[in-house]
């Protein structure tokens, strides 16, 4: 019997109208455009100004924007994931409420937060549930809405972040489309480098933690870029050669959007020319767990059915590893 493998199936996204550019991030704290474009890539972001919405809202525009162009009733759909680092509230699952409010009502759903890597591995969790034989429709998720917490008065992290969410719809193939092979890793060493330090069951919520700025993000930018760099250009190296995969093989690198020199160094450790990298950092900057999926709604009239895909994140934990994954569809 022929294996059944999880294909993706149709792409959504959704990015806020607010465009936060690199020469207003000049007027708010001590930085350039220059500055932000040759360290990183980014040139503008999306903030979500919306009263009251949190990162359900993108994550609902994202799903119903992949439902209307896939077709399908959502009471169809067996589970959502919602992947993201900055869930709606600490304890709810975001998920459950999204999976409502658009419909699904006959899935069940949870988070994955695994920081920059919540999408990729969410993947392989989509894949496990398809390839099983369980479920027949698995819809993934990548959300984050870093502008409710990151400090606009602290230059290392407020140029890099924005908010958006993509969505990706796995379902059986019977053509051997679809996810290849994963290399999924994780090193708790990385937890110094990036991190919330309250809100947590360490340091929970207190005048003094909101005193001292602890519930907003904080990255020693220079140690995450040396583990990402090597880290994100090893397993994607991996993936290819025990696929027997040259960079001609390579149709497509979809990198998490963290740093343009994070993911030129990738696609030059693979061989893979530069017009094969999906990107778009210098439009949304690093939107954390809903990169990858972004990348895919941006490219998805470029893809080809049977084209090869490397995707490759790195995030805090830290967390990373590489997918290859064969297109399904011509769209
Ligand atoms: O997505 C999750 C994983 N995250 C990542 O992969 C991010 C990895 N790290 C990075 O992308 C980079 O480290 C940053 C973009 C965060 C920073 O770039 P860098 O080249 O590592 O800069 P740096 O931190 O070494 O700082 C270089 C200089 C410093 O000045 P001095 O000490 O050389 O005088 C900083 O104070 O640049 C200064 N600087 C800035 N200058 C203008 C730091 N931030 C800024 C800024 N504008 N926004």
């Amino acid at each position: 019997m022929k294996k059944t493998t999880a294909a993706i199936t149709a792409v959504g996204g959704y990015v806020p109208e607010f465009v936060l550019s690199n020469k207003v991030l000049e007027t708010m704290v001590d930085t350039n455009d220059e500055w932000i474009t040759t360290r990183t890539g980014i040139k503008e972001r999306r903030i979500l100004k919306e009263e009251n919405a949190g990162t359900s809202y993108m994550a609902i525009k994202a799903a119903e924007d992949l439902l209307q162009k896939r077709g399908i009733d959502a009471s169809e759909i067996d589970f959502v994931l919602v992947a993201t680092a900055t869930p709606d509230l600490p304890v709810a699952s975001t998920a459950a409420y999204v999976a409502s409010e658009i419909g699904a009502v006959n899935a069940f759903a949870y988070d994955l937060q695994a920081a920059c890597s919540s999408f990729l591995y969410g993947m392989s969790t989509a894949a496990s549930y398809i390839e099983s034989g369980r479920y027949k429709k698995v819809l993934v998720i990548g959300a984050d809405k870093m502008s409710s917490i990151i400090d606009y008065t602290d230059r290392t992290t407020c140029i890099i972040f924005g908010d958006g969410a993509g969505a990706a719809l796995f379902e059986p193939n019977e053509e051997g489309l679809g996810l290849q092979d994963e290399y999924l890793r994780s090193d708790g060493i990385g937890r110094q480098f990036l991190k919330i330090d309250a809100g947590g069951s360490i340091l929970p919520a207190s005048e003094e933690t909101v005193k001292n700025k602890q519930h907003y993000v904080y990255q020693d930018g220079k140690s995450v870029f040396k583990f990402a760099v090597s880290n994100m250009a090893d397993v994607s190296a991996l993936i290819m050669e025990r696929n027997n995969l040259t960079h001609e093989d390579v149709q497509w690198l979809v990198p998490h959007q963290a740093n343009k020199r994070i993911i030129d160094a990738t696609a030059n450790r693979m061989g893979v020319e530069p017009k094969k990298v999906m990107i778009n950092i210098d439009r949304y900057g690093n939107t954390t767990s809903a990169t990858l999926p972004l990348l895919l709604y941006d490219y998805e009239k470029q893809l080809k059915k049977g084209d090869n895909l490397i995707f490759a994140a790195f995030g805090g934990g830290f967390t990373w590893g590489s997918i290859y994954l064969k297109w399904a569809y011509n769209s």
